[in-house]
């Protein structure tokens, strides 16, 4: 599939936008320094950590926040479950509410409860067997990103 442009000048802080790619759900979210804060801190809940599995990222965003390293806000990640494919849903307050004491917010698979942190990086003890995919792309202004 070619290339995807993607407008997110409308984007807000903490806010997802989900566009397609090859497709694919494609979600983009400009994280908080609060939602980028507490990544350290999940390492030992997590099953890859530092995205060790590197079909599920480019070489780029091998690191905590999975991302440009120029750009450590803006996530970027094929919303489509590691389990069986169900799209995740996006629950990214603080809160330890309703899903485990552990929850600082992330992505959360209806179909069996798998779970995944504001990186995409998939907890321990649930279904799903890796991290959240990573596509190709690009930050080419504040105001747009090109995907593939
Ligand atoms: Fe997401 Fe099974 S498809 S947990």
């Amino acid at each position: 599939g070619a290339p995807v442009t993607q407008d997110i000048s409308k984007l807000e802080m903490g806010q997802m936008l989900i566009t397609e790619w090859r497709g694919s759900p494609i979600f983009i979210v400009r994280r908080t320094k609060e939602q980028l804060a507490v990544l350290p801190s999940l390492d030992a809940l997590l099953r890859d950590p530092k995205s060790e599995n590197t079909s599920q990222q480019p070489a780029f965003a091998q690191n905590e926040f999975r991302s440009h390293k120029e750009h450590p806000e803006l996530l970027v990640l094929v919303g489509v479950c590691t389990h069986l494919g169900c799209s995740p849903k996006y629950v990214g307050e603080l809160t330890p509410e309703p899903f485990d004491p552990n929850w600082k917010g992330g992505f959360f698979c209806p179909c069996h409860k798998s779970r995944y942190d504001m990186s995409g990086r998939v907890f321990q003890g649930v279904p799903a067997p890796a991290n959240l995919p990573v596509p190709p792309y690009r930050v080419v202004s504040d105001t747009q990103i090109v995907i593939g």
